[in-house]
């Protein structure tokens, strides 16, 4: 069969550019580790409110000067509402919901996640600026959806 020379230079081509692509993916998530912003832990929905890990909702100061927030996202609100945390430290967010798929935006910054029943949503990120910041839930989750928000607010390190 004769295949036109422009024709194989496409098939060709655009054979190269999925392996370039795919390889990319590859490279990104095996080699440097590039994940999405969450890790695979997993609790049962029904039970989050006595379940060790997010009993106590709110921020927690460690020795070495990280943050580790504790956060429920429910329908219509997250728990705590209000999160107060310091500059310039690393600080770990820890969120699941009991109830649907809600988002967890800090506006204003790249801090963005899922929240998913069922999983542990992580990622950590250190607030350079103190300031107000607003959060909102950005997955359509049912009639309250767009009351669903918090605040942050970064407080100048001491
Ligand atoms: Cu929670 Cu939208």
């Amino acid at each position: 069969m004769h295949v036109n020379v422009y024709e194989k230079f496409w098939m060709w081509g655009a054979g190269g550019i999925i392996v370039v692509f795919l390889s990319a993916t590859l490279l990104a998530g095996v080699v440097q580790g590039r994940t999405p912003p969450s890790h695979v832990e997993t609790i049962d929905p029904a039970t989050v409110f006595t379940d060790a890990r997010f009993a106590e909702r709110g921020v927690v100061r460690r020795p070495d000067g990280s943050v580790v927030v504790t956060s429920i996202a429910l329908m219509f609100a997250f728990q705590p509402n209000e999160i107060r945390v310091p500059a310039g430290a690393p600080v770990t967010f820890r969120m699941t919901s009991p109830d649907v798929v809600h988002g967890f935006q800090i506006v204003g910054t790249n801090g963005n996640t899922m929240v998913v029943p069922g999983y542990v949503s992580q990622f950590t990120m250190t607030f350079d600026e103190p300031g107000r910041y607003l959060i909102v839930c950005n997955e359509y989750c049912g009639l309250g959806h767009h009351v669903m928000s918090g605040t942050l607010i970064v407080e100048a390190a001491q």
